[in-house]
């Protein structure tokens, strides 16, 4: 926790920022400091139910045990919730129930993987772990609903906490959405481990930052029939060889070179024999883009690509989208104004120089479809320790999480609400955190 309290470079911070500093009375010194420590003080309760939580995996829309958890918490804590939300999913509020309203999120559920980390908390379902630090994420938002509730006195407004299913391919976000589950939040906060940061540290990047993501499979029909006889039949497997290679230069040849985009096919299967020409062969993958309307164009390209390589080798194409079990996802877009309240809450809470610039990724998140109704920040939040082997990238089954960052998480949580409601409350006196 020595990275959490050092304030040296604190002092620094606060100079780069006079306007700030001189439109708010706030001792932001003794703000974070008293916040840390009450986070800190939770620590042996986030920690057994972070391992609670790894210990059951639940996969996309099953984490009803996970769902029951926070409801439990909830109510040992004391505040109240509306359940259910996209069948598992939990959303509270705290404050006052009046405006401004900001909105934290976590996401719930596991992946279908073999946990091959020995220890004495290991996922006790064979198949399914916790290898994105979804645990770590519910676990922080309940920390941080516990110190909202006890620091709801001070609060200049209404903090609403969803806890959400399937984020890994579910969408479930956007079927939080459509329950209503926002509220009438304006704004939004999101965190995700980082294994390559230090732990104590945060990044968070303007702007586009993760990608569009969809999937896509495709079938190509031809005629089967005996290898030594091509004339005799039309053979898919050269018609599925010339469509994937056609898919290439979407990248290269149509995507403006300053866009990123990916085409990535990721299995080809047909034929069984060495000297059989099969009727069909089917490929798929998936395609990703830092803008939603990119993926729009390489979504209708992929397909008109792959039925007209069909055409021309007298083959039948059928594409599939596959958007009923994997929904495609829009792009992260970070808002710029909340961007800059995060790297200034982080730089008060841990220090200046612990707060990182972000990076673009073209992995995908759900957090994307709350950012197409309100402004939306997620934010990286660092997990590396090699001391405690906490080095492993997420959906590894190696994936190992520095627990010491499950109060760091819940602090700045809270005081990414509590700070964006003191600036936004229609009233013109600023709260006093010190007291
Ligand atoms: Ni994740």
């Amino acid at each position: 926790m020595k990275k959490m309290m050092a304030y040296s470079p604190y002092i620094l911070f606060l100079s780069l920022f006079p306007l700030f500093t001189a439109s708010f009375s706030i001792d932001y010194k003794s703000y974070s400091s008293e916040l840390l420590s009450l986070a800190n003080k939770d620590k042996d309760w986030l920690v057994s139910v972070r391992r609670q939580i790894h210990e059951n995996p639940e996969l996309c829309f099953e984490e009803y045990n996970t769902s029951a958890l926070i409801r439990r918490e909830l109510d040992r804590i004391g505040i109240s919730y509306s359940f259910p939300f996209a069948k598992t999913g939990v959303v509270a509020q705290i404050g006052s129930g009046s405006g401004p309203i900001v909105a934290l999120r976590a996401d719930m559920d596991a992946l279908p993987l073999q946990e091959l980390v020995e220890w004495e908390h290991k996922s006790k379902i064979d198949g399914k772990m916790h290898g994105c630090g979804h645990d770590a994420h519910v676990t922080m938002l309940l920390g941080a609903a516990k110190l909202l509730h006890q620091r709801r006195d001070n609060l200049k407004g209404s903090v609403r906490l969803l806890f959400q299913p399937a984020e890994e391919g579910g969408a479930g976000a956007f079927h939080m959405l459509k329950e209503g589950a926002l509220g009438d939040a304006e704004a939004i906060f999101a965190m995700h481990i980082d294994p390559q940061s230090p732990t104590g540290t945060i990044s968070s990047h303007p702007g586009p930052t993760l990608a569009a993501v969809c999937f896509f499979q495709a079938k190509i029909e031809g005629q089967g029939g005996h290898a030594a006889e091509p004339h005799c039949n039309i053979d898919p497997i050269v018609t599925a060889s010339f469509a994937i290679l056609a898919l290439q230069q979407l990248i290269s040849r149509e995507a403006d070179p300053l866009h990123s985009q990916v085409v990535s096919v990721t299995y080809i299967r047909g034929g069984s024999a060495l000297n059989v020409i099969p009727p069909s062969v089917e490929f798929g993958g998936t395609l990703r883009s830092l803008t939603t309307e990119g993926l729009d164009q390489l979504r209708r390209r992929v397909k008109e690509v792959i039925e007209g390589q069909a055409n021309v080798h007298r083959c039948k194409a059928f594409v599939d989208m596959k958007d009923d079990a994997y929904p495609s996802y829009p792009a992260v877009v970070n808002d710029e104004s909340l961007h800059r309240h995060v790297q200034k809450v982080g730089g008060f809470l841990l220090g200046p120089s612990n707060v990182k610039p972000g990076k673009k990724v073209m992995a995908g998140e759900d957090f994307a479809f709350y950012q197409q109704v309100i402004p939306g920040v997620m934010l990286s939040i660092g997990i590396r320790n090699e001391e405690v082997g906490s080095v492993h990238s997420p959906h590894s089954p190696h994936f190992f999480l520095d627990e010491d960052v499950l109060p760091i998480g819940a602090a700045l949580h809270t005081a990414l609400s509590e700070i964006y409601l003191n600036e936004h409350h229609s009233s013109v006196d600023g709260m006093d955190l010190t007291t």
